[in-house]
């Protein structure tokens, strides 16, 4: 199973990811946590990603594709995965494209909220140091105030959560992104689901998507 999971910053890809993941038994690969795990590193490519990350800019395509086609090689990658936060670009699916040959991905899930909502989702997120796992102020608070209820560890904000860079990363994905689901629209392989209920129900919907294809 070679899914990928599309939508806006907030829509939830990475809280649906998670539960689809362990639900499929596959992996979870999102470029988004892949470069933020390097820029926590002090060398010159963290530097150089922590800029993007930090104005809502896409990173060029040129590196992007490099960091996955390297993780799409390992050998965990053979039993399926989950793609998250890539492709973002047309050329990004072209290469992906490329990578996969001809049998390509399997199923598609676009995930669609609206950008009121979106602000809101970003702005209250936090997420756990340790574990990565998310949670939001309002809509999926953690049992202790700042702390993760996975791991015990501290919660913190993403540095791209503020309302300016939230602005422009709603920006970036309607001028850069939105136009792949064009791309992918005739092979028939793209399914939409309503973002705009609870977690939970999101998830039923989606599982009941994957069942229809498996
Ligand atoms: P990335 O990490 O991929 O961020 P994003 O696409 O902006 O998406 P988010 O992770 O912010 O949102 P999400 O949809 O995962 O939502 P979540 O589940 O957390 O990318 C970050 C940056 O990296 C980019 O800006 C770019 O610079 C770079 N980058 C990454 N990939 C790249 C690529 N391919 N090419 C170039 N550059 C790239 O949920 C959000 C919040 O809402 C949480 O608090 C959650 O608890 C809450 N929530 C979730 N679902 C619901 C619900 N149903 N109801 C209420 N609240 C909900
Ligand atoms: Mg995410
Ligand atoms: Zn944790």
């Amino acid at each position: 199973m070679r899914m990928l999971i599309m939508g806006p910053p907030g829509a939830g890809k990475g809280t649906q990811a998670a539960q689809i993941t362990s639900f499929c038994g596959i992996l979870h690969i999102s470029t988004g946590d892949m470069f933020r795990a390097e820029t926590k590193e002090s060398t010159e490519l963290g530097k150089k990603l922590k800029s993007y990350l930090d104005s809502g800019q896409l990173v060029p395509d040129e590196v992007t594709v490099k960091v996955i086609e390297k993780r799409l090689q390992k050998p965990d990658c053979e039993k399926g995965f989950l793609l998250d936060g890539f492709p973002r670009t047309v050329p990004q699916a072209e290469a992906l494209d490329g990578i996969l040959g001809k049998d390509g991905l399997d199923l598609i899930i676009n995930i669609s909220v609206d950008s009121a909502a979106l602000l809101e989702r970003l702005t209250g997120r936090r997420v756990c140091k340790q574990c990565g796992k998310t949670y939001h102020l309002l809509y999926q608070p953690p049992q202790d105030e700042g702390v993760c209820d996975n791991c015990g560890d501290e919660l913190y904000q993403r540095s791209d959560d503020t309302r300016e860079t939230v602005s422009n990363r709603l920006e970036v994905y309607q001028n850069q992104t939105a136009p792949l689901l064009d791309y992918y629209a005739q092979r028939g392989i793209v399914r939409d689901i309503n973002g705009e209920q609870s977690i939970d129900d999101v998830f039923q919907e989606i599982k009941k998507v994957i069942r229809g294809i498996v």
